[in-house]
């Protein structure tokens, strides 16, 4: 249903008012995984899956949130200051954290529709954050410059959801521009975008095999990255993150780090450098270095930082002589999920036909295969 009158018409019968609307998009990240956290590099796109969400103003004070996907409306007497582990939690804590930076904020209600593939790794949860965030500030008659925006919908989660993220998701949320990857330098939250060649297309492979940010394997990596930047912290005292770390530094005090420990970092270390690369390939139009890069970041992805799993290597494997494609990899937080593949766009349909037919045969599941392009980040629409 990604009709917006249809969406309107909704909103009006259960609300009896009518909204404004607004929509934000899912990401792909095409290359720097578990990199944002360290303040290292990331280089993502927004695709065309999108959360819509209306909003009216109510004369009661209370908050009611309906969504179309759960088929649930929930009503608060008001902002909320503790999660429920709900899925009302995205949008409530966004609301609380606009409360906390001293907004009053009225009553209103407001409705969700998604077609973000929920638990793949395409960001379903940021899209809903920044797509409340937007509604609510119109509401009020506020704004916030993009990278605070970000910053703001990325706090909701951490203190609010409990999911200990970093900043990539909000961030290309917010941010994106149609055609065009965004090389985010996480530290600065500054950005260069580079476009994404009309020949090309953005294959988004689902493995079936749910992925979430909140679990205990997300947290646990980045437990583990984190102990050996403190080994050379230890030895730096100038060192804070991973982003300050060089490959040099992991190799010179591997002998005082669990031996996971250097693997994570090793990971991290080296994709902040490989998006910094595939950003100067893409720049260049340099598709055989990008795929190249892709490839390294997948294996490093599952060997090294042991993200992966049976099915998105397979995956990543099965696409590998495959007519068109430019470069494979698991893409978002790990253990399942999405691949992205970057394809040339006249193969596309094959490409994901011929890759859905060989996992089907494996694994007895028929993956959802999205020939995606890269889109424009949040917005309001008339
Ligand atoms: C999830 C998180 C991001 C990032 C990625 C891994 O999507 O929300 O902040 O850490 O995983 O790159």
């Amino acid at each position: 249903m990604h009709d917006v009158k249809v969406f309107r018409q909704m909103h009006r019968q259960r609300f009896g008012a009518d909204p404004m609307i607004f929509a934000a998009p899912g990401r792909v990240n095409l290359i720097g995984e578990h990199t944002d956290y360290a303040e290292g590099f990331v280089m993502p796109a927004a695709i065309n899956f999108a959360t819509l969400a209306a909003i009216s103003p109510r004369s009661d004070g209370r908050i009611a949130i309906y969504s179309e996907n759960q088929g649930e409306e929930k009503l608060f007497e008001g902002v909320q200051r503790k999660g429920t582990k709900q899925w009302t939690d995205y949008p409530m804590g966004v609301v609380a954290i606009l409360a906390g930076e001293g907004h009053k904020i009225p009553g209103f209600s407001l409705t969700i529709w998604s077609d973000v593939p929920l638990a793949s790794g395409l960001s379903s949860s940021a899209a809903l954050e920044v797509a409340t965030a937007l509604a609510v500030l119109a509401l009020i008659g506020a704004s916030y410059p993009g990278p605070a925006l970000a910053k703001l919908c990325q706090r909701a989660e951490n203190e609010f959801v409990g999911a200990n993220c970093g900043i990539m998701d909000q961030f290309i949320c917010v941010n994106a521009q149609p055609n065009h990857a965004l090389l985010l330098d996480c530290r600065a939250l500054s950005y260069q975008l580079a476009p994404i060649p009309d020949h090309v297309a953005l294959v988004i492979a689902n493995t079936m095999v749910k992925h979430s940010v909140a679990g205990g394997d997300y947290p646990t990596r980045r437990r583990e990255s984190e102990a050996a930047c403190a080994v050379v912290a230890s030895h730096r005292p100038g060192v804070k993150f991973l982003r300050d770390c060089t490959l040099q530094d992991l190799e010179n005090w591997r002998a005082e780090m669990e031996p996971k420990s250097y693997l994570r970092a090793k990971h991290i270390v080296s994709d902040s450098l490989r998006a910094e690369a595939a950003c100067r390939a893409l720049l260049k139009g340099d598709m055989k270095a990008l795929g190249r890069l892709m490839a390294e970041a997948h294996w490093s992805y599952s060997k090294d930082f042991d993200a992966s799993c049976a099915e998105a290597d397979a995956m990543v494997e099965f696409a590998q002589d495959l007519p068109g494609l430019i470069g494979a990899r698991l893409t978002g937080g790990g253990f399942g999920g999405c691949t992205i593949n970057l394809v040339e766009l006249k193969d596309a349909p094959a490409f994901a036909e011929a890759l859905g037919a060989r996992y089907a045969q494996r694994f007895g599941i028929v993956p959802q295969i999205h020939v995606c392009h890269a889109s424009a980040g949040a917005h309001r629409i008339e």
